[in-house]
């Protein structure tokens, strides 16, 4: 039998990334040129900055993602792009590049949701058994998804306002810590005592939905409130209580979610995943759980890459899915 080879490419915020994928699992090349300097010092991405980077690198990063696997565009089977959601003006580079090459080419041409491509970077970690769940958190996204088969996607929970990464990012920024913050939020916790009593939102009975901006505003007041008073609150507990808020809320819900759907697997996906104390809780929940596979890709596979874009796009194509030279950006799509 031959070899599947898709060339993945993403750019729905502010990575501009290209890979080419074997089979849906195995990683020939991975490029990604990030932008994350030049959004630094707005202390955010910038829409207009990003879109500006998407189109001064796309074509370079595509072609380095196809040296790199020593291969020509001819050798490509279908190209997968990052349909959305994400920024429409960094979206539109991606799918405008991918549909020139399409037509030049001759090459079959396949639309990703981005969140489908954050799921299916476990699969170039390990071979996905249904059911299985996964928990998606990113700087956009709080989402857990039941897939019983491949390219079938239910949410069953999502956020209703922050992201747990937006929520990191801005309770790091009320701290003055630079963008993006969730690192240095999970620093800082490390060497903290969660002392501080914050809430935890667990919305209605049985809901797999989450909620981060009353604990985002929570941090802030406790900040203001201790300022006025002349106070000074230790930034370290302030963090690893602020962690330890988002971590018992995002871990409780998944677990109750991974025995009531009764999954084979939970696959983590998105930035957030980098987070140490979200991994050492997953870890000592789920690690030693009988019936459970806990599937954490490395950090290079958890933020914006194109070779998860590949991954998810070749289960697209094999199942038959194909996009024509209509494809728009969809900022909004759904999964
Ligand atoms: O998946 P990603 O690269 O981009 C999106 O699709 O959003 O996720 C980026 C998010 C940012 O909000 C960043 O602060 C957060 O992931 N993040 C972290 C950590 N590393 C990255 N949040 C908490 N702890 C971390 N160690
Ligand atoms: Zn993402």
């Amino acid at each position: 039998t031959q070899d599947t080879l898709i060339l993945g490419i993403e750019t729905s915020c502010d990575e501009t990334a290209a890979a080419i994928i074997r089979n849906g699992t195995e990683i020939v090349s991975n490029v990604v040129s990030s932008q994350i300097e030049s959004h630094k010092r707005f202390g955010g991405v910038v829409p207009e900055i990003a879109s500006r980077h998407h189109v001064e690198e796309v074509t370079l990063v595509i072609q380095e993602a196809l040296d790199q696997a020593k291969i020509d565009i001819e050798d490509v089977d279908a190209i997968a792009v990052t349909e959305g959601p994400g920024l429409v003006g960094a979206l539109l580079i991606g799918v405008n590049a991918a549909k020139a090459i399409a037509f030049a080419h001759d090459i079959p041409l396949v639309g990703v949701h981005h969140i489908a491509g954050h799921i299916y970077a476990n699969r170039l970690i390990q071979e996905m058994s249904f059911p299985l769940l996964s928990l998606v958190v990113s700087g956009g996204h709080t989402e857990l998804v039941y897939m019983k088969e491949h390219g079938s996607f239910e949410v069953i929970g999502e956020t209703r306002d922050d992201a747990a990464g937006e929520a990191y990012d801005k309770v790091a920024r009320t701290l003055n810590l630079p963008y993006p913050g969730g690192p240095h939020i999970d620093r800082l916790a490390q060497k903290g005592q969660p002392k501080i009593k914050l809430p935890r939102a667990w919305l209605e009975e049985g809901s797999y939905d989450f909620s981060f901006s009353g604990l985002k505003s929570s941090v802030i007041n406790t900040l203001h409130n201790a300022e006025q008073r002349g106070e000074i609150i230790d930034a370290e507990d302030l963090a690893a209580s602020f962690q330890e808020s988002v971590v018992d809320v995002l871990v409780t819900k998944t677990a109750r979610a991974v025995k009531e759907y009764e999954v084979k697997q939970l696959l983590i996906a998105g930035g957030v995943a980098a987070n140490k104390g979200l991994r050492q809780k997953l870890d000592e929940i789920f690690g030693e759980m009988d019936g459970i596979e806990l599937i954490i890709p490395p950090l290079s596979l958890c933020t914006d890459n194109a070779a998860m874009i590949g991954a998810a796009g070749t289960v697209l194509y094999e199942k038959g899915k194909r996009a024509d030279y209509g494809l728009n950006a969809n900022p909004g799509l759904e999964l």
